[in-house]
């Protein structure tokens, strides 16, 4: 885990927030590569569950709502964790997470209170008329108060299902474990309208579980490395009937990566929304969730990736990020064999630019060519691209695959349609 924190931290891909500043617990930030890790995940996962379907379109709502959806929807009152309070070190600690005592000092704790998680804003100009409002604990309600505004204004007919992507907020009691757990974190989520009945309820349920565990796998992550956990009755959120995580088998233990909820008609029902069949027969649909957070996808995508070879000439461990090309930051990087050779240099400035229209590509021309293919392996760059004199000679260049250090002679004017097919694959 620190391992890998520390490589986020010094190739760019998590800083801690307002660091300059001492930092501020709870808020990360993301550097350049890291933003490109949560786009691709981002976009893999609106592919799947946007484009690639019929029955599902997106929204985008607001992250400060009306403040009377927070009390419709149950959040002002039942969105609380268990608060406990150390007797002598004054810390304060998730009540069902501590074990009885102080998990600082070993100090007794007090009873758990109800500590509410929504992080509480204040609107308007003037001091005396300004009105609180929240931040969104779940980017959900944005797309229930949306409900009949999508039925409205577009074709869709249950079943069918709105996705979301967006930041949602919680005062974590005890925000840690690098970005697991931040106050400030992103949201991917679906929200699928069915009719109520339970037993095509249960086919649904279990439809999206598998679903959403198989997107991970696709996109690399060890099947050994997830599984499902569903919650004990005093588990549940407010509004679920039954929950379902998909957990990760975090450095720190198995750790909820995605909860897969049947929400019954509890939304709909408290904003008092219906939906009419196409013979006017109105009913309140019910609701199955799915609700991944992109942090902790990131983080667990970085986790699963991160190899240490310790096989090289020069006895140092080649770091490698084994991320599916699909999540890389980089697709290919390209390099001339000698930077001060100008020929060469020349001619994989104009490689790079051709490849740049089709990929994100990286530039590297410092050092020796066994260091650059190290730092590329180190950010997950599938494929190094090297322009040598052999390419000015017969217009091929060497491809070396970063998990197996292979390399293979491609020729230039075939490089964009072979990276893509590997891309594809
Ligand atoms: N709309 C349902 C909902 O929000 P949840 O289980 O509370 O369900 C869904 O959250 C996902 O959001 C979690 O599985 C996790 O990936 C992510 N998440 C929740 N709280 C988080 C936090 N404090 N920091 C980072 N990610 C978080």
């Amino acid at each position: 885990m620190e391992r890998v924190s520390a490589l986020a931290k010094r190739r760019g891909f998590i800083y801690q927030g307002s660091e300059i500043y001492g930092g501020f617990k709870g808020f990360w930030d993301y550097g350049p590569l890291g933003t490109e890790l949560k786009n691709n995940i981002k976009r893999q996962w609106w592919k799947s569950m946007v484009y690639d379907r019929d029955d599902v379109v997106g929204v985008d709502a607001a992250i400060i709502m009306n403040p009377k959806v927070w009390e419709a929807s149950g959040h002002t009152q039942a969105f609380t964790d268990p608060l406990a309070e150390c007797k002598a070190c004054h810390h304060r600690f998730r009540a069902d997470k501590a074990e009885g005592k102080c998990p600082d000092c070993g100090g007794e704790l007090t009873e758990p209170k109800k500590f509410n998680l929504l992080t509480e804003v204040y609107i308007g100009t003037v001091e005396e008329s300004k009105v609180k409002a929240y931040l969104r604990g779940e980017i959900t309600q944005g797309v229930f108060v949306n409900f009949r505004n999508v039925v409205d204004s577009t074709r869709v007919k249950i079943p069918f299902g709105i996705a979301q992507i967006g930041k949602a907020f919680r005062n974590e009691i005890t925000p840690g474990n690098f970005t697991f757990r931040s106050i400030e974190f992103e949201q991917m989520e679906l929200e699928y309208f069915i009719e109520p009945n339970e037993g095509p309820a249960d086919k649904t349920f279990d439809y999206w579980k598998d679903a959403r565990k198989n997107w991970y796998t696709g996109l690399g992550i060890k099947k050994e490395n997830l599984r499902f956990r569903e919650h004990e009755e005093h588990e549940k959120a407010h509004y679920a009937r039954k929950a379902v995580d998909i957990e990760y088998q975090a450095p720190f233990g198995w750790s909820e990566l995605e909860g897969i909820h049947h929400r019954g008609d509890f939304d709909l029902k408290n904003h008092n929304l219906e939906y009419k069949d196409e013979d006017g027969k109105g009913y309140t649909p019910w609701v199955i969730e799915t609700s991944g957070g992109v942090d902790r996808a990131a983080l667990f995508f970085l986790i699963n990736a991160y190899h240490e070879d310790p096989s090289t000439n020069s006895g140092q461990g080649r770091v490698v990020l084994k991320l599916h090309p699909l999540l890389a930051p980089y697709k290919v990087a390209v390099f001339p064999l000698l930077a001060n050779k100008e020929e060469l240099v020349k001619k994989a400035r104009e490689i790079y630019q051709t490849l740049k229209g089709k990929f994100y590509v990286a530039w590297d021309a410092r050092g020796n060519i066994g260091k650059r293919y190290f730092a590329q392996d180190e950010i997950g760059t599938p494929w190094c691209v090297t322009i040598d004199f052999t390419t000015l000679d017969d217009e091929t260049v060497t491809v070396r695959d970063r998990d197996t250090a292979k390399q293979e002679r491609v020729s230039v004017d075939k490089l964009p349609s072979y990276l893509q097919n590997k891309l594809e694959q």
